[in-house]
């Protein structure tokens, strides 16, 4: 029986974790829902997912994630407000993505690891490939980056990470492979085949200063090895490991793909990611950058 070829449908975004690095500001919130100038991030990374052709939007949360349902539901009240007050261009803001797009949502009940938090998604996704987005990286893109990964997939058939060189002191902080290049002109980033991968390697253990990033395509044998996967780095089930398992049976790639990333999930990343968002913002970027050249930092 030969193989349909399948489409990359169903996005999952992790966002069960506990936003430590954060505290106070995420005492009563989830960090998903902190804002980049008037987004909260995962908002971003759906709306990546969303670009790049997927349908189905599955956010693994936990405790405390209430905000981000709501947010993500309609809001009849706030609806009624807007055009009460004929805030057309608001409500089109509020609406856009809520309309589009359709989300389910898992409970990962023990903070376990990421490999554990995508397990959960497991039931509603079975036979198919899927994504798997980390809003705390943020992308900054021209064609969006989980979409450039889908277009690996699409010709190899593979699983595929979104990776990137880091300076080599921060290898211990990433999931760091080992890869060959693949030259392939299709593709306007760098392709890479993965020989091995290692999840926060000691920094003198790293293979190399490539890291994952978290942008994931992943077929779904990748759920037997999850199933399998023993806790590893910090006593959590990683998807580092079940990836490593996998690829003693199928090829895994690395794309090197076009844009910038930013480290959303800690202050100077985030930091960062607030200026750089600002600046290319439609509303506020002129003027933002004109204030930021007439200060004497
Ligand atoms: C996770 C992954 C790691 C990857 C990183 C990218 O780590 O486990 O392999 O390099 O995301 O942001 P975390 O940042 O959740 O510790």
């Amino acid at each position: 029986m030969t193989q349909e070829k399948q489409k990359v449908r169903k996005a999952v975004f992790p966002a069960a974790g506990l936003g430590t690095r954060f505290l106070p500001a995420t005492k009563a919130q989830p960090k998903e829902m902190l804002p980049v100038v008037d987004k909260p991030i995962i908002q971003y990374a759906m709306e990546e997912a969303l670009q790049s052709g997927v349908e189905t939007m599955i956010i693994v949360t936990g405790r405390g994630k209430v905000a981000i349902e709501d947010h993500f539901d309609v809001s009849f009240e706030l609806e009624q407000l807007l055009r009460d007050r004929g805030k057309t261009e608001l409500l089109r803001q509020v609406r856009s993505l809520t309309e589009r797009v359709q989300v389910a949502y898992v409970r990962q009940k023990e903070a376990l690891g990421l490999g554990h938090a995508i397990y959960t998604a497991r039931p509603l996704i079975e036979n198919e490939p899927f994504a798997v987005l980390l809003s705390d990286d943020l992308m900054q893109t021209e064609r969006p980056c989980i979409g450039q990964l889908i277009d690996v997939y699409d010709t190899y058939q593979s699983s595929v990470v979104a990776i990137q060189q880091v300076p080599h002191e921060d290898t211990s902080r990433y999931g760091i492979i080992r890869a060959e290049r693949v030259v392939d002109d299709r593709f306007p980033g760098e392709l890479y085949r993965i020989l091995d991968m290692v999840e926060k390697p000691a920094v003198d253990k790293a293979p190399s200063d490539l890291a994952i990033l978290g942008r994931y395509v992943l077929t779904p044998q990748i759920w037997d090895k999850i199933g399998k996967t023993t806790p590893g780095s910090i006593g959590e089930i990683q998807i580092t490991d079940a990836m490593r398992a996998l690829l003693a049976e199928q090829p895994i790639y690395g794309y090197r793909f076009e844009g910038k990333r930013h480290d959303a999930g800690e202050k100077l990343g985030y930091l960062k990611a607030t200026v750089e968002m600002g600046l290319s913002h439609p509303e506020v970027g002129a003027a933002f950058r004109e204030y930021l050249k007439s200060q004497q930092f």
